[in-house]
């Protein structure tokens, strides 16, 4: 196949977006087309930037403050990106991520109110030039996600947040996608199950050509 031998593929959104599903469609396609895929998530991915994720979204009684949040994600995503996602890329795999640094400017930045030159400078230390090559961005009105999340099990500490929160996550997210259209595509995810599919396979698809 005369594509380039490693790729980086990151899927976003709201809670109760879909990534879990659209992570499984990703994968399918992968197989079709004999891509080598590995799947991965942030935060976490390693053991321990698993237990920072641990400490992330565990609901307490104490205020986290934004910037402790902020660095705590940037930890877990040094380890991650260090210890398993450039390995993995350097033997040729292509890797997937549930959630990126894109997750960051719309949590931390828009949600929480962070500046974005703070995020600039960590993700510039972390990551270098580092960026996911397509992001899968999953977007749906904010009470339909939350009403799927909160039926699925006990809500983590950012699922205690409010709809106002997730609707500045969501104009942040949709803010990323319009700074950086070449990369990030946007599906509507409030579409049927079937429909969504055939909008990912369609950015994929697009994607793959361009590589050609
Ligand atoms: P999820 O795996 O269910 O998507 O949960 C991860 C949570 O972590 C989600 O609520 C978003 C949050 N998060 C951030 O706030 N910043 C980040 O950079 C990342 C990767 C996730």
């Amino acid at each position: 196949m005369n594509v380039p031998v490693s790729q980086f593929i990151t899927v976003e959104g709201t809670e109760g977006a879909g990534k879990s599903t659209c992570i499984e469609h990703i994968q399918q396609w992968a197989l079709q087309n004999e891509i080598p895929l590995v799947c991965t998530r942030e935060p976490g991915g390693t053991p321990l930037a698993e237990q920072i994720r641990d400490i992330l979204l565990e609901a307490r009684d104490e205020q986290v403050d934004g910037l402790a949040e902020l660095l705590l994600v940037f930890a877990a995503r040094a380890q991650h990106l260090n210890g398993w996602i450039l390995p993995n890329i350097k033997a040729g795999k292509w890797v997937l991520s549930d959630r990126f640094t894109d997750a960051t400017y719309a949590y931390q930045g828009a949600g929480r109110g962070l500046s974005t030159d703070q995020i600039v400078a960590l993700e510039t230390l972390v990551q270098g030039g580092f960026q996911p090559a397509l992001t899968l961005l999953l977007d749906l009105p904010v009470e339909v996600g939350l009403e799927r999340a909160r039926q699925r099990s006990e809500p983590d500490r950012f699922e205690l947040e409010q709809q106002e929160f997730f609707e500045k996550v969501r104009a942040g997210y949709r803010e990323r996608a319009k700074q950086q259209p070449w990369r990030v595509k946007i599906i509507d995810a409030s579409k049927a199950p079937e429909q969504v599919a055939e909008q990912l396979v369609e950015a994929l698809d697009q994607w793959l050509a361009s590589l050609r």
